[in-house]
């Protein structure tokens, strides 16, 4: 049966969060669904090879001298041409334009490792680790206008631990993404929900 749902995932890097959501569709965490595209705007992002591993079509969009809004005009033309119904941001590093965000009316994603509204931008987590919070973590959020900023759908708490450097805390937050990103997905998939105001609330 062709799936339902038909996931773009942007990267920038590393793909490990990307991995994870490949690996819940298996295992049926995010059920009826397939990543249709994978798109970076860094050539060299190892997450393009993992994708490619896994056979999911994957493309590199760079911006070669073009405006941003230049550049996420082919972004959203690959996106629609593909099919996408919800695009997953996964550590993709730049802001979208107004212009990609009303292409994709409440169908876009983001993670984010802190828990929002505490440390938006980067670094986040030696964000944490310098504010000297005890507990920090993982939110995921529709994306608007700004900064990692839009309507909260999930967030996963973990403890900053006494010794605790950037590395290991981003290590114990990124396992926390891992598990918190399909379920959050999963669950605006499923629909049978309603923004007011801030909030994300059950019909
Ligand atoms: C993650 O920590 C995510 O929260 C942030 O960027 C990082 C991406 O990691 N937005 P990866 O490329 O998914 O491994």
């Amino acid at each position: 049966m062709i799936p339902r749902h038909r996931l773009g995932v942007l990267i920038s890097g590393r793909g490990s969060n990307l991995l994870a959501l490949a690996e819940a569709i298996d295992t049926g965490v995010i059920p009826d669904a397939v990543i249709s595209l994978v798109l970076s705007n860094k050539e060299d992002a190892p997450g393009l090879a993992h994708a490619r591993a896994l056979e999911i079509p994957a493309l590199a969009i760079t911006a070669r001298g073009r405006s941003r809004a230049e550049q996420d005009r082919e972004f959203i033309q690959r996106l629609q041409e593909s099919g996408v119904t919800l695009v997953c941001l996964a550590g993709y590093m730049r802001l979208l334009s107004p212009e990609f965000i009303h292409a994709f009316p409440q169908a876009i994603l983001n993670i984010h490792p802190s828990l929002l509204p505490a440390f938006p931008g980067l670094d986040a987590q030696a964000q944490a680790l310098r504010y000297g919070v005890r507990t920090s973590g993982c939110t995921v959020h529709f994306v608007d206008e700004q900064l990692d900023h839009g309507v909260i759908v999930a967030q996963g708490a973990v403890p900053v631990l006494p010794g605790d450097d950037e590395a290991s805390l981003s290590a114990r937050i990124l396992a926390q993404e891992h598990r918190l990103y399909p379920q959050a997905i999963a669950e605006v998939l499923a629909g049978g929900w309603r923004i007011e105001g801030r909030r994300l609330v059950s019909r």
